[in-house]
């Protein structure tokens, strides 16, 4: 029998093939994308590992799956360390594997919040920008990847055919289950977001570390800014509520810096980190409990 031990779960050459791929869906508007053809070379290993991976993460994001890991990694007793360092420990998770990734974890996070900051947005804003991936430390713990990353989406009910590579779902446990399987499962018409489990991954855990000390747009943009079947898809407008609706416009607004603000020109890390160690002061405990 199959077992998640038996199988790769490293399918990614790094964790940015993921968001280099949603790229492709998701074009900035007025740019043209590589072509189809160019992209879609089924022989890259690029497309290759990012199949595979959506293969296992539709596989094994089951509602069990969600609830293990919220019991696991909501204790937060892996490691107390000042934000900054944990960011720093962000960045020891480098990908040698893949000779085109340019940016690091944290020119990422950087370039995004330094794009949020050249329009003029409010503070909170920024910091958001800054460490809205701190969750992918959750790979530095041993989380496989299709646990940490990839698009994200509701458990506990049916999965939108909106979702990307839809027809792997029909491996997962929770397709056949009928508590799960029809279109409200666990949940009622336009119960409200914080009552759906979403698939586990960097989004919902940083949620959970920040939750008690950012303006509650920061913390949609945070937990949602992965769910493209919702906010590019608008998939599951019978869970939302009228609240999630209105709030999901700031995780409209954060999506194109988090997408779009890749830039040639890296930040130089020492000249920032004084205004990033202000923001961290200014909102966020001395240390943060991983
Ligand atoms: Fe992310
Ligand atoms: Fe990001």
């Amino acid at each position: 029998m199959e077992t998640k031990d038996q199988e790769n779960n490293t399918p990614l050459p790094s964790l940015e093939s993921w968001e280099d791929d949603v790229l492709q869906r998701y074009p900035e508007p007025g740019k043209t994308a590589k072509s189809k053809e160019e992209f879609r070379n089924y022989d890259s290993p690029e497309l290759t590992g990012v199949r595979e991976f959506y293969r296992l993460n539709h596989k094994y994001q089951t509602y069990h799956n969600v609830l293990a890991k919220k019991e696991n990694f909501l204790k937060f007793d892996k490691k107390e360390i000042p934000w900054w360092d944990a960011m720093e420990f962000l960045n020891t998770l480098v990908d040698d594997s893949d000779p085109d990734t340019q940016l690091d974890q944290l020119q990422h996070l950087l370039q995004t919040a330094e794009a949020i900051r050249a329009d003029g947005h409010p503070d909170w804003f920024i910091l958001t920008g800054f460490i809205h991936d701190l969750g992918k430390v959750l790979c530095l713990f041993g989380e496989p990847q299709w646990n940490v990353v990839g698009d994200t989406f509701p458990v506990g009910c049916q999965f939108s055919d909106k979702i990307v590579y839809p027809d792997f779902f029909a491996d997962n446990p929770d397709a056949n289950d009928p508590a799960f399987n029809t279109k409200y499962g666990v949940y009622s018409h336009q119960c409200g977001l914080d009552n759906v489990h979403m698939s586990w991954g960097h989004d919902e855990y940083l949620y959970h570390l920040v939750k008690d000390h950012l303006p509650e747009p920061a913390l949609y943009m945070i937990r949602y800014h992965s769910f493209y079947a919702q906010h590019r898809e608008n998939a599951y407008d019978h869970l939302l509520s009228a609240h999630d609706k209105e709030m999901f416009k700031w995780v409209d607004k954060f999506n194109p810096y988090d997408l779009y603000s890749k830039s040639p020109v890296t930040p130089v890390v020492s000249e920032l980190k004084p205004y990033y160690e202000d923001l961290i002061a200014k909102y966020l405990p001395a240390t943060v409990k991983l």
